[in-house]
């Protein structure tokens, strides 16, 4: 008998309306739209306007809204839901029950994963791993952020790069051997926390006016550091799993990477010698996302994608953690 396994079955997505310039930017900090178009790739960004009440819970059901608008399915048969985020509404309750709730996902218990911008990833390997173990049948893996909140917009460094955003995956349990999940890599190096964090707000140091003063509230980086780590990792650990799976780079369809700076995403192919006609790229208009930009991709690509095309999905963020996955798409739009 065949072994079961998940396969990706539909896609959801949802950016907020509200479209961030670079001209905008340029207005907050000394800047200019040429050097982050040439240095970074991105034109525009979406943010999440401060609605009263509203958060990353929000991009979530409306992603949701938006699979239930392509993909037939009931929210009460679905039996688990993961969401990647680090932007969860509130600390407590985790976001995942909220989602669940609101999306009338009654019968799901849900948890959220913190893997920063590998986030899709991650919680693409654990909703797998629930699908494989021949529990569960249908899990909702949800993976988005709103960066927005956790970005000092004083500061040139990081402001031009962060976005708001949100994707959704339906994973349902198949035997067809031919399509689905089929392997994963992940890593996680915790000796980096100097390189990419955000020192306020957990239990080390708890929100005071101190904090709040000394701006610790907001994600800082060694943009330099990050950068080179980001290409070394992703590019070795997708080189990685292709070798474990005997696959060659003309196997593979599509690259898709964590789009966090076009030149990043360019070394990457480079050193892996895909060309970049097979890597998809939206970072222009949607900027970094964190755990929303791989799910992203897949909900703008999904018309391109052809039943059995062969996928490498790659991610690295804040850890530092990164990661590979490798699929076989299942469906024809
Ligand atoms: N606008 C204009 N100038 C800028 C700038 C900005 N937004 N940011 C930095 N600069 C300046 C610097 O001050 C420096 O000037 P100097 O040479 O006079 O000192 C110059 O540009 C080069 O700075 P540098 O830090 O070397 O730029 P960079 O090419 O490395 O780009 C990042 C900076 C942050 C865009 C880049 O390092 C990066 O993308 N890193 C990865 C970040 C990331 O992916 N984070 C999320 C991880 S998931």
């Amino acid at each position: 008998m065949s072994k079961v396994h998940a396969i990706i079955t539909g896609i959801g997505g949802y950016v907020p309306q509200y479209i961030l310039t670079n001209e905008e930017i340029s207005t907050l900090v000394d800047t200019s739209d040429e050097w982050i178009t040439k240095r970074i790739g991105i034109k525009e960004r979406r943010v999440l306007k401060s609605e009263e009440g509203i958060g990353v819970t929000y991009l979530a059901e409306k992603a949701i809204e938006n699979l239930r608008k392509r993909k037939d399915f009931d929210p009460l048969e679905i039996e688990v839901v993961v969401f990647a985020t680090s932007t969860p509404d509130y600390i407590l309750p985790n976001a995942a029950s909220l989602i669940a709730y609101r999306t009338g996902m009654t019968k799901a218990f849900g948890f959220d994963v913190g893997a920063a911008c590998s986030g899709f990833v991650f919680a693409l390997e654990v909703g797998q791993a629930f699908i494989t173990s021949g529990k569960y049948k249908k899990v909702m893996v949800i993976a988005g952020d709103t960066l927005s909140v956790l970005t000092d917009y004083q500061d040139r460094n990081t402001c031009p790069i962060f976005s708001d955003g949100c994707g959704v995956a339906l994973l349902e349990a198949t035997t067809d051997e031919e399509i689905g999940i089929i392997d994963a890599v992940l890593h996680s190096d915790g000796n980096s926390l100097e390189h990419l964090q955000m020192w306020g707000g957990g239990s080390v140091n708890p929100a005071s006016h101190e904090t709040v003063d000394k701006r610790m509230h907001f994600i800082r980086q060694d943009g330099k550091i990050v950068f080179k780590r980001a290409v070394t990792e992703m590019a070795n650990c997708s080189e990685e799993l292709m070798k474990k799976n005997q696959l060659t780079k003309e196997d593979v369809h599509w690259i898709i990477p964590h789009q966090a700076n076009i030149r990043i995403i360019e070394a990457v192919a480079s050193r892996m010698d895909v060309p970049i006609e097979k890597v998809m790229i939206n970072i222009e208009k949607y900027g970094n996302s964190s755990a929303g930009t791989i799910p992203l991709c897949l909900w703008d690509w999904e018309p391109k994608l052809r039943k059995g095309d062969n996928i490498i999905l790659t991610a690295f963020g804040a850890g530092f953690t990164w990661g590979a996955i490798y699929l076989k798409w299942g469906y024809d739009f």
